[in-house]
Formats: structure tokens, C-alpha cells, sequence
């Protein structure tokens, strides 16, 4: 898609939604100028989790910043931009209300159009970014700390919901073990490369639903392996983190990659996506390309750092709703709970 002048449009985005403030320039949804990402992991490490009211000072502190810095990695001027794209939700209510607050004020005084962009479709279109001849339709599979969910993408702006957790997101469930196990925060990286390190995965069961169901739950597995570890130290042993991490692992991508290429059978899709911060891991990827390749599937994965947040995917859906002629106006506020089906 592109527009009637050869000039791109250049969307920026801003995505403040959790605990990475983010600013991006991309021109025609798909090629990125600049992807400025300032990132509150260390900050929040020592909590073991996000803290919402920290997370609100520092986008405070770094949301024009950001913005600033978007700006000049592009090489581009305030009024090169063609519109800004901010994240409304879903999200932390304080976080996403820096982002919404700054691309307002932005779009205000430089007089530009302003988009409100959904997270989830945000995460969904980082795959537009990394694989310029994705087009809709495709199944894919959002997979990150607040959200799992199945999404059969019919076309630009416009998504069917066919399954979604019952209860823990697929990444509060790798941080949850994480921080049980002992690894610390973000537990995903770190169970990732602890089971790396595993010479005998922990057979836990693979949380399949007993219904033909594309749902996931999550809380059970969470369960047995609270349950294995603390038998485990009862008993006097101490439990492998890493045997526990790749058990962990093995069994949480078995129900994710199982159900994703399921979902695109009943679909007759032959393209499938992952995405969101959970799609980082590298088990899940070779596991879901194994699968698609058996089925003769195309398997779609965004490059890790658009994975996980960041603005330039933000900037991406941003782009599809300005084409679409989508405006948000003045009254545009955050929406923790915003839902995308
Ligand atoms: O998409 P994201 O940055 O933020 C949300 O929208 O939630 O996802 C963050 C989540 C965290 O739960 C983190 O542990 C998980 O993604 N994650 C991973 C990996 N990298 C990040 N999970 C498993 N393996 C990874 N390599
Ligand atoms: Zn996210």
C-alpha cells in the first residue's frame, strides 16, 4: 500500500504501555527509520516484576526523549512526520498515559494527525516490519507478558479471536517459574538459556485443555512445577533449575506451537506469525518451523527486538489505521483494558 505522492508517509509511533519507552519513525508501515527503545528492566529487577508507579515516573522522565531521539536517528524534522501513532491500551493505566499524553501534545502543537494504536495489533504488525511480502490473511500466534492469544488477521485493521489464555499469559507464566526457580526477572531470557544448559528435562505434562479448544491455560503447569520443586526440597535435593527451566519450556511451547498450526488447518491458512516477547525464544521458533514446515506452512516471526515492545511496530498498525483514514482527536485517553476483538 502506498500513497498518491512518491514522498513515504512517515508515521511516528510512541509505545509506553508497560516498561520500555519507545519511539519510532517508520515510512509506509513497513521500513524503519529509527526504533529508540529505552528500557526499565534494570530498574524493576529488583522487585522481581514490574512496578507500575516506577514505570509511570520513568516514561515521565524519558517519553520525549525518545521522542527526540526518533527523530533525529531518522534524520528527519518535526514536520517531515505525516502523523503519530501512540499506544491507548491495553496496558498499565500510568505508563500508557505518558505515551497518550506526550503524542497528544506532539500532535497539537506540530499540528499533526494522531492515531490511536492497539498494543496487541501493534505487536501483530511487527511482522509487516521484518517480512515486507506479508500480506493478510494469516493465523497468528501473540505470545508476551500480558497477553496470549490466536488471531486469524483477515485483513489490515480487521482480526478474529480464535482462543486465548483462560488465566496466566504465556510470559507471566515463564516470569512466574523464573522467579520460582530462582532466575530472577525477565524470567523468559533467563529460562530460555538455563534450559539450554539441561541434560534431563523434567517431564512436565503439556496443559492441553480437555476440549477441542484453541484456549491455553497456564496456571496448572505453574502449579506442578511449584509443586515438583518444593517436593523436590522437602525430600533434601536440590532441583536442577535447569532440568526444571527446559521441562518448563518443552511443555508450554508443545501447546503453543500444537494449537497455532491446529488453528491454521481449520482456517486453511497456509501462512502463520508469531509475536510479542515470548516469540523471542528460540525453542518456540525452531519448534513452530519444524511443525509449519511439516504441514507445508510458512512460518512468520518478527526479528527479536521487534518482538518485544518497542515503537516501531506501533507505528506499523499506526500506518494501516492513517491509510485507512483513521483519526484520534484530542479526547483520546488511555484505555487499560482496550480490546482488539
Ligand atoms: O511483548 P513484551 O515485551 O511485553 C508485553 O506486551 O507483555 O513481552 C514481555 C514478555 C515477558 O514475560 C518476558 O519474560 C517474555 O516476554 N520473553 C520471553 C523471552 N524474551 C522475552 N519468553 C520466553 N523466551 C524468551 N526468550
Ligand atoms: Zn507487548
Amino acid at each position: 500500500m502506498s500513497t498518491s505522492t512518491n514522498k513515504p508517509l512517515l508515521i511516528l509511533g510512541v509505545e509506553t504501555s508497560c516498561d520500555e519507552t519507545a519511539a519510532a519513525v517508520v515510512a509506509d508501515g513497513r521500513h524503519v527509520l529509527s526504533n529508540a527503545i529505552y528500557t526499565q528492566i534494570a530498574i524493576h529487577q529488583p522487585y522481581g516484576g514490574v512496578v507500575p508507579e516506577i514505570a509511570s515516573r520513568k516514561h515521565i522522565e524519558q517519553t520525549d526523549r525518545m521522542i527526540d531521539a526518533a527523530l533525529s536517528d531518522a534524520g528527519v524534522s518535526p514536520d517531515e512526520i505525516d502523523a503519530v501513532a501512540v499506544t491507548c491500551g491495553p496496558g498499565l493505566v500510568g505508563s500508557l498515559l505518558c505515551g497518550v499524553s506526550a503524542a497528544k501534545a506532539y500532535a497539537y502543537a506540530s499540528k499533526k494527525p494522531l492515531i490511536g494504536v492497539n498494543h496487541i495489533e501493534g505487536h501483530i504488525s511487527a511482522n509487516y516490519i521484518t517480512h515486507p511480502e506479508l500480506e493478510p490473511p494469516f493465523v497468528c500466534l501473540v505470545v508476551s507478558g500480558g497477553h496470549t492469544h490466536i488471531v486469524v488477521v483477515e485483513d489490515y485493521c480487521r482480526y478474529r479471536l480464535l482462543g486465548r489464555t483462560r488465566d496466566d499469559a504465556a510470559g507471566e507464566a515463564f516470569d512466574k517459574v523464573a522467579r520460582l526457580i530462582g532466575l530472577g526477572y525477565p524470567g523468559g531470557p533467563k529460562i530460555e538459556a538455563a534450559a539450554r544448559e539441561s541434560a534431563a528435562p523434567i517431564p512436565f505434562r503439556p496443559p492441553f485443555l480437555n476440549d477441542d479448544s484453541f484456549d491455553f491455560s497456564f496456571s496448572g503447569i505453574k502449579t506442578a512445577v511449584i509443586n515438583y520443586y518444593h517436593n523436590a526440597q522437602q525430600r533434601g535435593e536440590s532441583p536442577s533449575q535447569s532440568d526444571v527451566a527446559a521441562g518448563f519450556q518443552s511443555a508450554v511451547i508443545e501447546v503453543l506451537v500444537t494449537k497455532l498450526i491446529r488453528a491454521a488447518r481449520a482456517e486453511g491458512m497456509t501462512r502463520v506469525a508469531m509475536a510479542g516477547g515470548v516469540s523471542c525464544n528460540g525453542a518456540l521458533r525452531a519448534l513452530a518451523e519444524k511443525r509449519a514446515s511439516q504441514e507445508g506452512m510458512t512460518l512468520f516471526c518478527p526479528q527479536p527486538v521487534l518482538c518485544t515492545d518497542n515503537a516501531a511496530m506501533i507505528a506499523s498498525a499506526g500506518y494501516y489505521r492513517f491509510v485507512r483514514g483513521e483519526r484520534a482527536d484530542l479526547s483520546l485517553n488511555a484505555l487499560p483494558n482496550l480490546r482488539l476483538f
